[in-house]
């Protein structure tokens, strides 16, 4: 699949400013480099995070269509510590169910004076569809389908950096479920904007990534994957996109692509593992490994905020 028949054109006015954040794809290394750098602003020196009055004249929903933990809740903690009024719509519970149609339920929110609307949805472009349909909003992907995972690829990169001295001489293993991972979509697209150019693509033939216009080295054996790299990344089995009949035997995959102690010291030294979570345990990584410090997992949704806060902030035209 080409990945680019999904245009981001339109979260960029025609000055080049950002207004929406749809996905990572079309934007420079400018954009990110400054998003990333307002994020560390953000904490201070001990790691703690910031509080700001940025939003204060805002308003957040956030509309989430499947399910989530760590994108949903830093997003709402980031909006208040931006200071922003936020509400979480209670899909299950809305006019929805009474067939109320998608985009009519956005202009009843925008109604309510919403400023932004983060949106999750299984269909992939749903987030591009709304912010085309919608005047005076902005628009934040949360993940769309396999497509894209913006703000997940911004904080696994603010936490590289946090780590790596330059994305141009680092290599990155990217190791599991890659053809369904919205996040390793967006870590690719972020990878190669900021110049790191050894990205290895570690996985079975059924899962690998699928866009023939990526030149990528794509390797189906892990050990060969893993090898020297700086930065191993891990994905879960996102067996709700896959056809029951296509779906892994759990044992079988962690003996041949689980990320062991043994496998993970044939990385650098001082490799970090990463894992945009929820992870499964013996699954795709071991336990010893998602708990050693090397995992930098749970800095990862720490990082969530701060980058959450940064491209509010921004868009709102308040950094
Ligand atoms: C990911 C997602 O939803 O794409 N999770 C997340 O946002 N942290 C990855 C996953 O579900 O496996």
């Amino acid at each position: 699949m080409k990945k680019d028949l999904i245009s981001n054109d339109i979260q960029l006015d025609s000055s080049g400013k950002l207004i929406h954040l749809l996905g990572l794809k079309g934007l420079s290394k400018n954009h990110l480099t400054h998003i990333l750098d307002v994020a560390d602003s953000l904490i201070d020196n001990q790691g703690n995070l910031k509080k700001s009055k940025a939003l204060d004249d805002m308003s957040v929903a956030n509309l989430f269509f499947e399910p989530s933990t760590r994108t949903r809740n830093t997003f709402e903690i980031a909006a208040m510590r931006s200071s922003a009024n936020v509400i979480n719509v209670d899909l299950a519970n809305s006019a929805l169910k009474k067939n109320e149609d998608l985009l009519d339920t956005m202009r009843t929110l925008q109604a309510m004076q919403i400023d932004m609307f983060v949106i999750r949805h299984k269909q992939s472009a749903l987030p591009h569809y709304v912010a085309e349909n919608i005047d005076n909003v902005s628009i934040l992907n949360a993940g769309d389908g396999i497509n894209a995972h913006p703000t997940q690829a911004l904080l696994d990169m603010l936490t590289i950096r946090q780590h790596k001295k330059s994305f141009e001489n680092l290599s990155v293993a990217i190791v599991g479920d890659i053809v369904h991972s919205r996040v390793a979509h967006s870590n690719i697209q972020a990878l190669k904007t900021l110049g790191t150019t050894d990205v290895r693509l570690v996985a079975p033939a059924g899962l690998q990534y699928n866009d023939d216009s990526c030149s990528l080295r794509r390797v189906d054996d892990i050990e060969m994957g893993i090898k020297n790299c700086d930065v191993v990344i891990a994905l879960r089995l996102q067996k709700e996109r896959m056809l029951e009949a296509d779906i892994p035997n759990e044992q079988e995959y962690f003996d041949n692509y689980g990320l062991t102690p043994e496998r993970l010291a044939l990385a650098k030294p001082d490799a970090i593992v990463m894992h945009p979570g929820p992870i499964n345990r013996g699954v795709e990584i071991d336990s010893s490994v998602a708990d050693s410090n090397q995992s930098a997992i749970l800095q990862q949704v720490t990082n969530g905020i701060a980058v959450r806060m940064a491209i509010m902030e921004i868009l709102a035209g308040k950094s």
